[in-house]
């Protein structure tokens, strides 16, 4: 049965969430997305309530759908770039944070270059605190939102197979889409160069395989992952050239996925290392859906989270 509401004040991974949690934020966030769709953009849900949103690291759609988010539903929302603050003279980020709750924030949201970040600040604030990507471990509202695009299109999650390629090494984005997809019963293949591909990444419960047409074989969605170029110490293949001739995703590569495939990619893109433009702006993309999605999801998540009870719309 699902839950009337998420059992903690903290959004930190997929990885605690129950199906029956992930359910629920994906039902909420899909009634909440006709909010986008009105031409008065915002309902009182979250009025009164402040929300501080801390970014360490750069961002353009977690950063804005976030705060779209926190607009359409009515709450305060502070802006925190690690540029510009005392954190540039020093300031720890316990401190930073510890002087952000004096100022009687209802919810943090944080993306840190540090895995655990949102787990140290979440144990140690009364506020509560949602991960918007901690490192390479988990990036929790971008797998919520890529599984609303894949329920939106296929009706369910259940059966699907979803092959994820590229930069498996250093991706939050995968490690929360595995915990996520297998969690509702999909199959997970995740393929890449034997450099960026973890040793004993199959024992959570997913196929790996360095051979991308393999991979791509009978897929009913595939998932692109970006070469972290800035999060890679030492060069990982020979050059970008020859990783897009092994792994990029073009047209007549993805003729090896079921006629049916959808194309996804987190953002940002590197177009001609891991997909080619025909393919990221083709029909088959929902590259852009996803973007869109993401705003549905992230104001379900802070509702749930600050409410304590599920969304029964504002009419
Ligand atoms: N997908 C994602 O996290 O994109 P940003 O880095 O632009 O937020």
């Amino acid at each position: 049965m699902t839950p009337p509401t998420l059992r903690s004040k903290d959004l930190l991974g997929i990885e605690p969430l129950s199906p029956e949690e992930i359910a629920l934020i994906l039902d909420t966030a899909e009634s909440m997305s006709s909010i986008g769709q009105r031409e008065m953009k915002k309902v009182p849900a979250l009025r009164g309530r402040m929300i501080v949103n801390l970014f360490f690291e750069a961002s353009t759609r977690t950063r804005f759908s976030f705060e779209t988010a926190e607009k359409w539903l009515s709450a305060d929302s502070l802006n925190f770039a690690a540029k510009g603050s005392s954190v540039e003279k020093g300031e720890s980020l316990l401190d930073t944070a510890r002087n952000l709750q004096a100022m009687s924030p209802d919810l943090i949201v944080i993306r840190h270059g540090t895995p655990g970040v949102p787990h140290f600040l979440a144990r140690n604030l009364k506020a509560g605190v949602v991960n918007a990507g901690d490192g390479a471990h988990e990036h929790p509202t971008q797998a919520l939102l890529d599984a609303l695009t894949l329920r939106r299109h296929f009706g369910r999650l259940s059966g699907l197979t979803v092959t994820i390629t590229g930069d498996i090494l250093h991706s939050r984005v995968v490690r929360s889409n595995i915990w996520l997809l297998t969690k509702m019963g999909a199959r997970v293949r995740v393929c890449g160069p034997p450099t960026l591909l973890p040793p004993g990444i199959a024992e959570m419960g997913v196929e790996a395989t360095h051979d991308f047409d393999a991979a791509l074989d009978g897929a009913d969605a595939v998932m692109m992952l970006r070469m972290q170029l800035e999060r890679q110490g030492s060069s990982y293949f020979p050059s970008t050239r020859e990783y897009f001739k092994r792994y990029g995703l073009t047209a007549p590569r993805l003729a090896r996925a079921h006629p049916h495939a959808v194309v996804l990619h987190p953002g940002p893109m590197n177009r001609g290392v891991e997909i080619s433009s025909e393919v990221a702006d083709s029909p088959r993309s929902l590259i852009l859906e996803q973007v869109s999605n993401g705003v549905a999801v992230r104001m379900a998540v802070l509702y749930l989270l600050l409410t304590g009870h599920s969304w029964e719309g504002d009419a």
